[in-house]
């Protein structure tokens, strides 16, 4: 049973815009060969089945918070943005520090933002375009006026490396954006989509205090636990359809977008997303030959990579759209008004 939200085709009340963005990986590096000296694997099978050819690993005592404040610092010092008027900050995250407090807590304390509400949300993989939407309504409430939007997962520090199904996809990162309301009134969200599969849930978990998900009896190893070949059933067929919805309900052709950046799971599922809903291969970011599955972070990391080297410009059409765990699903159309 699925439950969705849409705007039903209704024309979108928007008045928000990105005014910023950062990103921050780790360091160190783990590659394909590092992992064929760890499991059963090798390059060229992960390469063919995933697209994946290395990943950034954080550092033992390095957590999600200091993979958002290295993101946040990144958007600071790129883009000389005020971080004392921040009124809300959602960070979304599948690998909190700490339950609570929250992470959005801990970088309030770490920036010292003054009088501004703190919460985490959690939406695995769709994390990042999930908690675009609630700061875009947070706006439009007229109650703030200035939302700082974080995405990370250490992923790695859920991995168990010795199964070499999972193992190999999951990296680390991290990514900020400012969202803020349009002075004239021209906002940059043009659609949003949402949707969720319950009953999918079982196919990708990480357990916490209870020992199944609804009925059916899980792991508890405090390791995230996979069975690949649903989720990708799933992404390809639901996902694809979410997003030809999401097109739909603003009146766009794939053509009519720029730059198409759904979750970076797998190159496979990407270019499977493209050929049917019609986008050329070349309209999808992708970074997880460098970075591979960083759930939460992948979206921002794709695109902001695309915005340093100048590829997504001011007036762009974007299209984000992330899935994963819950299963669920959410998707933003936005107009980019960086330069
Ligand atoms: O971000 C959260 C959402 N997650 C996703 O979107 C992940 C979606 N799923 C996937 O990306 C893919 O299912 C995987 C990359 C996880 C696996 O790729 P696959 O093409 O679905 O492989 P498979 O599970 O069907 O396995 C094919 C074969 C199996 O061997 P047999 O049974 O055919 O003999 C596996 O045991 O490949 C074997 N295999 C490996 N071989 C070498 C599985 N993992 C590995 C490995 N190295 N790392």
């Amino acid at each position: 049973m699925s439950s969705s939200a849409r705007n039903n085709g209704q024309s979108f009340v928007s008045n928000s815009v990105i005014t910023a963005i950062g990103t921050y990986v780790p360091a160190r590096r783990l590659t394909n060969e590092d992992l064929a000296g760890m499991v059963d694997t090798n390059d060229e099978w992960i390469v063919q089945r995933t697209g994946i050819k290395e990943r950034r690993v954080a550092e033992e005592n390095e957590f999600t918070s200091d993979l958002i404040a290295g993101a946040v610092d990144n958007l600071v010092e790129r883009y000389g943005s005020e971080l004392s008027d921040v009124d809300y900050i959602i960070v979304a995250t599948s690998t909190p520090d700490t339950i609570f407090p929250s992470v959005a807590a801990t970088i309030q304390a770490r920036f010292n933002i003054k009088q501004c509400g703190a919460i985490d949300i959690q939406a695995a993989c769709a994390g990042f375009t999930a908690a675009l939407q609630l700061a875009n309504g947070l706006l439009l409430s007229g109650l703030y006026r200035k939302v700082l939007v974080l995405a990370a997962d250490a992923l790695t520090k859920i991995t168990d490396y010795s199964d070499r199904t999972t193992c190999i996809l999951f990296g680390d990162g991290a990514g900020a954006v400012l969202l803020e309301l349009a002075g004239n009134g021209n906002g940059a969200m043009l659609g949003a989509y949402s949707d969720t599969e319950g009953d999918g849930g079982r196919h990708v978990y990480l357990s916490n205090l209870s020992a199944s998900i609804g009925d059916y009896a899980i792991q508890t190893s405090g390791k995230l636990v996979q069975n690949g070949r649903e989720v990708y059933r799933w992404a390809v067929s639901q996902v694809s359809e979410g997003v030809r919805e999401l097109l739909q309900q603003c009146s766009l052709q794939p053509e009519d977008i720029d730059w198409f950046i759904p979750h970076n799971a797998n190159q496979r599922i990407i270019d499977a997303l493209c050929e049917r809903v019609g986008f050329r291969e070349e309209q999808a970011l992708s970074s997880i030959a460098k970075y591979g599955n960083t759930s939460a972070a992948s979206i921002p990391l794709a695109l902001d990579d695309a915005v340093r080297d100048g590829r997504v410009k001011a007036g762009h059409t974007l299209l984000l759209h992330g899935f994963g765990g819950g299963l669920t699903q959410a998707g933003v159309v936005l107009r980019w008004q960086l330069p």
